[in-house]
């Protein structure tokens, strides 16, 4: 990828994070402390598709920072990617929360807040164009594959995610953390086998250029 496009790159996003940070069309635009628009590698091959910041990411204004976020870390490395190699993002870009009355808890994104904020993702997968998507638990799959899907029977597969691009499911690593005894390494067993998915997809080579590129030469 030249520097140019690279740079061009940048500069799209860095506008798209901008405008995303001057949006209030949902409640949680007005609650959170940062807009977590996304970060990584303009150029990256893989995009990881999260839920939603949670405390440590709107604090922050990073994803994937908090303990989830180590443990994507790990995953990444576990099919030899940093996490500067790869594009992280969320489904929304605001901290749902909820007031409970031991303060204000996480919560998993309302369909409106999550349609809101489609324009912003779009935008990143548009400027990005991954070869790979891979979206993190059941929110992140049904926003693109919609309401039936079913993360526990229908993770580990391909779909045509966004723009026709090749998305696998696996579970949020936050849910690989609440899992409790013999689930533990059941649970990581399975994510295991949708990375190594995931690292085959990225090795396979490049489709074949289009005719009329082949011919110029
Ligand atoms: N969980 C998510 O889905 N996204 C984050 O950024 C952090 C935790």
């Amino acid at each position: 990828m030249s520097l140019e496009e690279r740079a061009r790159r940048t500069r799209a996003l860095e506008e798209a994070a901008a405008a995303a940070g001057q949006c209030r069309k949902c409640a949680i635009g007005s609650q959170r402390r940062n807009n977590v628009y996304g970060e990584g590698d303009p150029c990256a091959q893989l995009m990881v598709i999260g839920e939603g910041p949670g405390e440590t990411e709107d604090m922050l204004g990073r994803p994937f920072v908090g303990r989830a976020g180590e443990l994507l870390n790990k995953m990444l490395a576990a099919i030899g990617l940093a996490r500067e190699d790869v594009y992280i993002c969320n489904i929304v870009k605001c901290r749902p929360t909820m007031e409970t009355p031991g303060g204000l808890r996480n919560r998993a994104p309302e369909p409106q807040e999550i349609a809101n904020c489609r324009a912003f993702l779009d935008r990143q997968i548009d400027v990005i164009r991954p070869s790979v998507v891979l979206a993190l638990g059941a929110p992140a799959a049904k926003s693109f594959l919609g309401s039936s899907f079913q993360i526990t029977k229908m993770r580990g597969r391909w779909y045509e995610g966004p723009h026709g691009i090749p998305m696998m499911v696996t579970f949020h690593p936050a849910y690989v953390l609440r899992q409790t005894g013999g689930e533990i390494d059941a649970v990581k067993r399975l994510v295991w086998d949708d990375l190594k998915q995931v690292r085959a997809k990225l090795d396979e080579p490049p489709p074949e250029p289009a005719f009329e590129q082949a011919s110029l030469f």
